[in-house]
């Protein structure tokens, strides 16, 4: 079942919608095994969204975005991207047998995501600058061109993608008291919010979670309070330096007692390779940055030891491996039998 059929009723939908669906959403939330006792908290886990069938969370709110287009008579689909957003939104098009238009900025997305967009069968279209500017034009494209534009200035996006926050109270029995995600273009941490609030006004949840969001640091304008013209960090998917919800993300921050603090990339890597070595779990560069602020607000004395925590994992590691290959070691070479085997294993 898709988060349409699951979620009908908190969503847009009407007898005209089509049921759009790949099976996405239901997403595993992972109790933490070793890296929450490691940091002296009580309860830790992780909303798993890389197993989403185009491996991130864009999947519940392109879902809706589809369908309402669909149901709008549209034909043909364009966004702007920094991978995963075009990967999802050539998926939706390729089931529904829509025409996809993926605009993105030229050598700045992890090459899976490449493949997945050229594979699902999209028009790739690379621009010199970066995702703000790539932004810049489908918006122009869509507000004089018949295109359904899907990136999360679309509200059916934001609709989709409060499934999630659904999700993890319906597993819990009521919200965690942090949620903490990754802000790129933050519609993902507005959706979030929505979800969480709705299910408070409908008496799903008892509290509402504070909201805490994670940017790179050099690519941190919510942190810093202003456009960043350049952005840089080795996390392409939140490389994004004025984000269109850069509003909703501000007022989850504030109306939920949260914050949101920027992390480098030396942080990022490494919370990359914790969060694989230490739970089994994989997830891209982007998505570990939660769990790199986490650690320093647990050490800080920031984030209460008792209190109930989600990370979002919004992506597949499988996405983007080249940035961590950098930091392991490499596999080792054998040329002999299982004797010489034991011997390099020192077993
Ligand atoms: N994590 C991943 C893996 C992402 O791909 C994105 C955004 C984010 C976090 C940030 O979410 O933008 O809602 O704040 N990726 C977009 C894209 C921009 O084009 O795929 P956000």
């Amino acid at each position: 079942m898709g988060v349409i059929a699951r979620y009908r009723e908190h969503l847009p939908i009407t007898e005209r919608t089509p049921l759009v669906d790949l099976n996405e959403g239901s997403t595993p939330l992972v109790e933490s095994r070793n890296l929450g006792p490691a940091l002296g908290l009580k309860r830790l886990l992780f909303k798993y969204e890389g197993l989403n069938p185009t491996g991130s969370f864009k999947d519940r709110g392109m879902v809706v975005a589809v369908a309402k287009a669909v149901e709008e008579g549209a034909k043909v689909l364009v966004c702007a991207s920094t991978g995963n957003t075009s990967a999802s939104a050539a998926a939706y098009a390729a089931r529904m047998r829509m025409r996809a238009i993926v605009v993105i900025p030229a050598g700045q997305i992890a090459l899976n995501k490449l493949s997945q967009a050229l594979l699902y069968g999209a028009k790739v279209v690379q621009i010199k600058g970066n995702f703000d500017a790539a932004l810049q034009t489908v918006r122009e494209l869509a507000d004089r061109y018949p295109v359904a534009l899907v990136n999360s200035v679309n509200p059916y996006r934001i609709e989709g993608q409060k499934t999630a926050a659904f999700e993890i109270v319906d597993a819990l029995g009521d919200a965690p008291d942090y949620l903490v995600l990754p802000v790129g273009n933050a519609g993902n941490i507005t959706a979030y919010w929505k979800g969480f609030r709705e299910y408070h006004e409908l008496g799903r949840c008892r509290i509402l979670p504070r909201m805490v969001g994670a940017q790179a640091e050099g690519a941190a304008p919510i942190v810093l309070g202003h456009v960043v013209e350049d952005p840089r960090t080795v996390a392409t998917a939140i490389k994004i330096g004025n984000p269109a919800s850069w509003e909703g993300a501000t007022s989850a921050r504030d109306e939920s007692g949260g914050l949101i603090e920027a992390v480098s990339d030396t942080e990022i890597l490494q919370a990359q390779i914790a969060l694989a070595s230490g739970e089994g779990l994989f997830a891209e560069p982007a998505s570990v940055a939660p769990l790199a602020l986490l650690t320093r607000l647990v050490r800080d004395g920031r984030i209460e030891r008792d209190s109930t925590t989600v990370i979002v994992l919004t992506g597949s590691g499988l996405k983007d491996p080249d940035a961590a290959l950098a930091n392991v070691e490499p596999p080792v070479e054998l040329d002999g039998d299982a004797r010489t085997l034991a011997k390099i294993l020192k077993l």
